[in-house]
């Protein structure tokens, strides 16, 4: 069924598990994701992103109404939650798409243009039923520094900024620079785990791990472990979709009719997704 993402984290994080969130591109990794939640029993998160509604021509009901449906035919808890917005009209767009949640992404801004945008658009979503969440690298200033997005390399974010930016905007969950770094190929990303748990004595809102994708299993379970709740998976299923098409096309060059490999991605898809649920959802 289709849940609201609030109800999906407050379980995670009562239940002491993480809660894995997967980025949809194509309907095979709407169905994909469901699949591998449903065959672990574990609850997930579709995820949109701003950029794959612009791969969309910028047009988010033909994809969001899909995922709805896949979500609402699930057989495990689904929640469909818009990533990584920049654009207030397209946060704007969320609520009557289906969306009980969305990442409002105000990273590229300076510290306190950040903080004010950010405190607008949590304080719209709450006017319209919409869970916020927002990230915060590490805030500049310091030896005039500038800020750091939470996935430059070596952004750590500090925890009484954490606490400070989540009382100042009013957010509900916040994506925290821990050490991983969006779209890796390979899992060598070095998590800091004792700051995840820093965090997560600082910050009253589920903490989320942001290109989760670089992170080895072991790593994703102790941040878990640690404290973070929601974790977002991109990368990972696209490192599953595209060997799968490439292999199949390169043994049978003649292919035409693209559901064969289609078939073959969804279905590396839905491994790499059953791993991973397995990996994050697991009891700590
Ligand atoms: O918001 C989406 C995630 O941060 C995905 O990152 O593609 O590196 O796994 P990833
Ligand atoms: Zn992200």
């Amino acid at each position: 069924p289709l849940v609201p993402t609030s109800d999906l984290l407050a379980s995670a994080a009562a239940d002491r598990r993480g809660l894995p969130a997967f980025n949809v591109i194509t309907l095979e990794h709407a169905e994909a994701i469901a699949a591998g939640a449903e065959a672990v029993g574990t609850p997930v998160v579709l995820q949109l992103s701003q950029n794959a509604v612009a791969y969309r021509g910028g047009r988010l009901l033909p994809i969001a109404r899909a995922c709805a449906e896949i979500a609402a035919a699930a057989r495990v808890p689904v929640s469909l939650h818009l990533d990584h917005v920049e654009d207030f009209d397209l946060l704007r767009a969320a609520p009557a798409a289906g969306f009980s949640s969305a990442m409002f992404d105000a990273s590229a801004l300076p510290h306190d243009e950040n903080v004010k945008a950010t405190a607008e658009a949590a304080a719209w979503a709450h006017r319209h039923g919409l869970h916020l969440e927002a990230e915060l690298g590490r805030v500049g200033g310091k030896d005039g520094e500038p800020p750091l997005s939470a996935h430059a390399p070596g952004a750590r974010t500090d925890p009484a900024e954490a606490a400070r930016y989540v009382a100042d905007t009013a957010v509900d969950a916040l994506a925290v620079a821990v050490g991983s770094s969006h779209a890796m190929t390979s899992r060598t990303a070095d998590l800091d785990l004792a700051l995840i748990g820093e965090l997560a004595a600082a910050v009253p809102v589920p903490l989320v791990l942001h290109g989760s994708s670089g992170v080895p299993d072991g790593q994703l379970a102790a941040a878990v472990a640690a404290g973070m709740v929601k974790i977002n998976i991109g990368t990972a299923l696209n490192l599953a979709y595209t060997p799968a098409v490439r292999e199949h096309l390169t043994a049978r060059p003649d292919t035409t009719d693209p559901r064969p490999y289609l078939t073959a991605a969804r279905d590396a898809m839905t491994r790499t997704v059953e791993h991973l649920a397995r990996v994050v959802a697991a009891a700590r």
